[in-house]
């Protein structure tokens, strides 16, 4: 009684102040203020929501190097105002010269850092083909009206935050093992300087000026190729000219009579998470109540059996056959569950083997953007690790992805966010590494209700889910869905991964009884999220885990 009468009081507590502005014509969510602002100023000026998600983009590359990127790659997932949907994949792909065993030495084994940091870590660009894909197919403005902002910012400067500053600086020792990421990165930063990208600039211009042959021709696509000569890197001509977006349909599946739409392969996330959805469904998650021990437990049970079958079943669907249809579909789930067993956690050794390994990251970026007619995009990008490859195209200014890292470089071998991998997701010539991210656009009755997406490698998939389970099962306000603490297992390690807060709130000593072995980790997951609300306004909120914002007008 007195644990109910809390989550009661937690739940009109937080959801009375946690309130946030509405607005009528549009909401932009993203990783930097900056960005943000440049999305709104887009739509302000007539363009739409495509028009404002690349101005974004392009804007994020250069204020929030981290994450966004002309280097990496991403998935864009959009809703039109006719109920269509689409995705645009521009997911990295293994260079031509890549082989299943690059990353490992004479004995076999994995060479450490060889697929996170240095020229060989990075796969074939895609962020270029497919921002200008989704601008020439389905924006409104020219390359030159959502391009400005971030030539005007690399060009002129902007000043750098306290948290921008230190992640500079607590990287500088590897941005100074390379001459063009040394020249831009590699001094001491603080709050208040002006940062200035000139050479980015120029990069960005030729794009404005000649589209994608801007970036995958002429002189950035020799800057990239000498670039990969100088570092022992692999990238060449032929990858660079040959490298297409795809336009893909996106997934769909169903959750209390919500539309879930995300991502397909090679992503992950969106079969993740329409089959933890459809897992979830079957159970009455309202009655058990945020942090308890039931829906905990659940929760988990059903994440670790949805991270096997990652491991086992998804890579690039171009290249493997991805048995999609099962994964998502309402039968395979509630089957999945058959040895579920509401007193005692499973034990993952008991389903296949792996090992623990531990290094939070901070990598990925998402944003959300809608406007008022009624265009809904939903975009995660990024360069993998913060920074990525720590490699700048000297000479161009941008940073190259570490994305190799997630392909699976050996069976059994976990890459750096734990996750395993299976022939499924071994490296090919020209294939795409598997993703977790998790774009998604929920709708109901065909209104749209939510747009939402995270960094943080396979904990992106936990984010989205519980944001999206904590509005539609528990009531909570978006503020407070996407605040509240986060719980994560992804199979192997055989370990249920906890925010501090969440430690807090749930009952350890229960859990620990029933079989599990509990780590607090760092916090985790950046939402950027737009919800829709009854009286047909919308509200925006950026994750206090980062320091992004949401704006809207
Ligand atoms: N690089 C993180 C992901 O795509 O899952």
């Amino acid at each position: 009684m007195k644990k109910i009468l809390i989550l009661i009081f937690i739940f009109i507590f937080s959801n009375a102040f946690s309130q946030i502005p509405e607005y009528k014509n549009g909401v932009v969510s993203s990783a930097q203020e900056l960005a943000s602002q440049v999305g709104i100023e887009i739509l302000k000026n007539g363009g739409n929501a495509i028009d404002a998600a690349v101005g974004v983009g392009f804007a994020l590359a250069v204020v929030y190097p981290q994450a966004g990127n002309i280097g990496g790659g991403g998935f864009m997932v959009i809703h039109f105002p006719n109920g269509m949907n689409t995705s645009i994949d521009y997911r990295e792909k293994a260079p031509l010269l890549a082989n299943k065993n690059m990353y490992l030495d004479n004995a076999g084994n994995v060479i450490e850092d060889l697929s996170t940091l240095g020229h060989l870590a990075a796969g074939v660009p895609g962020s270029v083909a497919g921002m200008l894909y989704a601008l020439d197919k389905y924006g409104t403005l020219s390359r030159a009206d959502v391009l400005k902002y971030a030539i005007s910012y690399a060009e002129n400067g902007f000043i750098i935050n306290a948290r921008f500053a230190s992640a500079l600086n607590e990287n500088s020792k590897e941005f100074n093992k390379f001459n063009g990421s040394s020249k831009l990165f590699g001094h001491h930063y603080k709050a208040g300087d002006l940062f200035i990208q000139k050479e980015l600039a120029n990069t960005l211009k030729t794009i404005r000026d000649n589209g994608k042959d801007g970036f995958y021709k002429g002189w950035v696509a020799d800057l990239i190729v000498t670039e990969m000569k100088n570092g022992n890197g692999i990238i060449s001509y032929n990858d660079l000219e040959n490298y297409n977006a795809v336009e893909r349909d996106v997934v769909k599946g169903t959750y209390r009579g919500y539309e879930i739409i995300s991502m397909g392969p090679p992503a992950s996330g969106g079969i993740c998470l329409i089959y933890l959805l459809n897992i979830l469904e079957n159970y009455n998650l309202k009655d058990y109540g945020f942090g308890s021990v039931e829906n905990v437990h659940l929760m988990t049970e059903a994440m670790r059996r949805v991270f096997a079958d990652r491991s086992e079943f998804m890579g690039d669907a171009d290249f493997v056959n991805v048995p999609m249809e099962s994964l998502i579909s309402k039968k395979y789930a509630l089957k999945q569950m058959w040895n579920y067993d509401t007193k005692f956690a499973t034990n993952s050794k008991d389903v296949k083997p792996g090992d623990p390994y531990y290094k939070e990251h901070d990598h990925t970026t998402h944003y959300s953007v809608a406007d008022k007619f009624g265009n809904l995009v939903s975009t995660t990008t990024t360069l993998n690790d913060n920074f990525g490859s720590k490699v700048v195209v000297d000479g161009a200014g941008f940073l190259l992805n570490d994305e190799m890292d997630d392909f699976s470089s050996k069976p059994g071998v976990p890459n750096m966010f734990g996750l395993l991998g299976s022939e499924a997701n071994s490296i090919s010539p020209g294939k795409r590494m598997l993703s977790s991210m998790t774009p998604t656009i929920i709708t109901k009755d065909n209104q749209p209700f939510l747009v939402l997406g995270s960094p943080g490698g396979g904990k992106i998939i936990s984010s989205v889910l519980e944001t999206i389970v904590n509005i539609i099962d528990y009531g909570f306000v978006l503020r407070t869905a996407i605040e509240l603490p986060r719980f994560h297992h992804q199979w192997y390690p055989d370990v249920l991964q906890v925010e501090e807060n969440m430690m807090l709130k749930m009952n350890y000593r229960e859990l620990k009884n029933m079989g599990y072995d509990i780590k607090q980790v760092s916090e985790f997951g950046r939402i950027d999220a737009i919800m829709f609300l009854p009286n047909g306004s919308m509200t925006g909120y950026s994750d206090s885990r980062g320091y992004g914002k949401a704006i809207g007008y």
